[in-house]
């Protein structure tokens, strides 16, 4: 297939784009490469014949419009998005721009171009979106792809919303669409402001470590190449209008997180000290969810698709590729516009 993926400079659109071209499918990458891109995970892709880089805006309907027709898509996987939920709560404007706007500004210049198509039936555009956007969970139960959109920040309003105008896109003009919930994404390359690669970045530089609240919040956690190999499952074998819950099936609380990812660092990077010692409790965020977990039952039946990551063994993963020092953009001043470790 022609595979346009939007965001495929970023953590997971990297892993995708890595995951697609090595399956051969032809990637044009369309990314407007913001702070949170990472062009040294993509760069080495250059060489393949099947890889194109377009530096573009989702929000700029005449690049988008350009795009299709230079590049003539079998497919689009939307993952392009402002994701940092503290970043959202500070200022949402960027992500009613990218997340809104962009999604919007996307559907129309692909739903024109897949007219001017003769409408095939066998195209696809996947919208990758979050469990977030189904707000929050007490102790117990699990969403799943039916569960009611209930969004309470701004990040995930701002993807409800854009889950919303491809369903209706679907609903009213016929485009053959598909959405995805994916859960809490870590690994190698995701950008330091999020939970696990602050944590270590704290950890290593011997910096406080900080845990919002009393740490007690519960996410779920699926390895950036499960999470890859997921929507490219969906992208296959998703049917048409449908949506699917891509869940890592490894529920942990935050402070059992950031405990666990200590321990494994004592281990890989020994000090005098206890980096657990580092761990600091922080104020709360506003509206901060309590849990997410998902059900990924009918992905395993409709898709075959499941996480096989122990947690563990991804979290070893993402430790070494830090120790081993990869570059990924610097925070600067500039970029890092909230101190806090984020969950998203
Ligand atoms: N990280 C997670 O835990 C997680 C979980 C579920 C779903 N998601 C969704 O997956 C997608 C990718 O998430 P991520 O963590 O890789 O994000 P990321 O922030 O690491 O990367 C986003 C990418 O989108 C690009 N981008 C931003 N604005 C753009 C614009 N206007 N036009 C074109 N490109 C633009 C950036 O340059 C960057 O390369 C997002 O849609 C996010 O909502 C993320």
């Amino acid at each position: 297939m022609r595979i346009l993926v939007t965001g495929g400079a970023g953590f997971i659109g990297a892993r995708l784009v890595r995951a697609a071209v090595a399956q051969g499918h032809h990637v044009i990458n369309v990314d407007a490469l913001t702070y949170a891109a990472s062009l040294s995970a993509v760069w080495d892709l250059d060489e393949m014949p099947n890889y194109t880089l377009v530096p573009a805006d989702v929000t700029d309907g005449a690049a988008m419009r350009r795009v299709l027709s230079d590049h003539h898509p079998d497919a689009i996987m939307h993952l392009a998005a402002e994701s940092h939920v503290d970043r959202s709560i500070k200022d949402a404007g960027p992500f009613v721009q990218t997340n809104v706007v962009g999604t919007f500004t996307l559907l129309e210049a692909v739903c024109a171009y897949w007219m001017d198509q003769g409408q095939p039936a066998d195209f696809r555009f996947h919208q990758i979106s979050t469990d977030e956007v189904f707000g929050a969970l007490g102790e117990d139960g699990v969403f799943t792809d039916q569960s009611k959109y209930a969004p309470n920040s701004p990040y995930a309003a701002t993807k409800a919303s854009a889950d919303h105008l491809v369903r209706a896109w679907h609903a009213t003009y016929g485009l053959p669409t598909l959405i995805s919930y994916g859960s809490n994404t870590y690994g190698p390359g995701q950008y330091p402001e999020k939970l696990i690669p602050l944590a270590l970045t704290r950890a290593v530089a011997g910096e406080q470590i900080p845990v919002y609240g009393n740490g007690q919040q519960v996410r779920d956690w699926l390895f950036v190449d499960d999470h890859a190999r997921g929507l490219l499952s969906v992208l296959e074998r998703g049917r048409v209008g449908e949506a699917y819950a891509i869940g890592g099936g490894t529920e942990l609380r935050n402070i059992d997180l950031v405990r666990a990812l200590c321990r494994q660092l004592q281990v890989k990077r020994p000090i005098a000290g206890r980096y657990t010692d580092l761990i600091t409790h922080v104020p709360d965020r506003p509206g901060h969810d309590f849990r997410y977990a998902m059900d990924t039952t009918r992905a395993a039946r409709e898709l075959e698709w499941c996480a096989e990551t122990r947690f563990e063994d991804g979290l070893a993963e993402t430790i070494d590729w830090h120790l081993r020092g990869v570059p990924r953009p610097e925070m600067t001043e500039h970029n890092h516009a909230v101190p806090l470790g984020d969950v998203a």
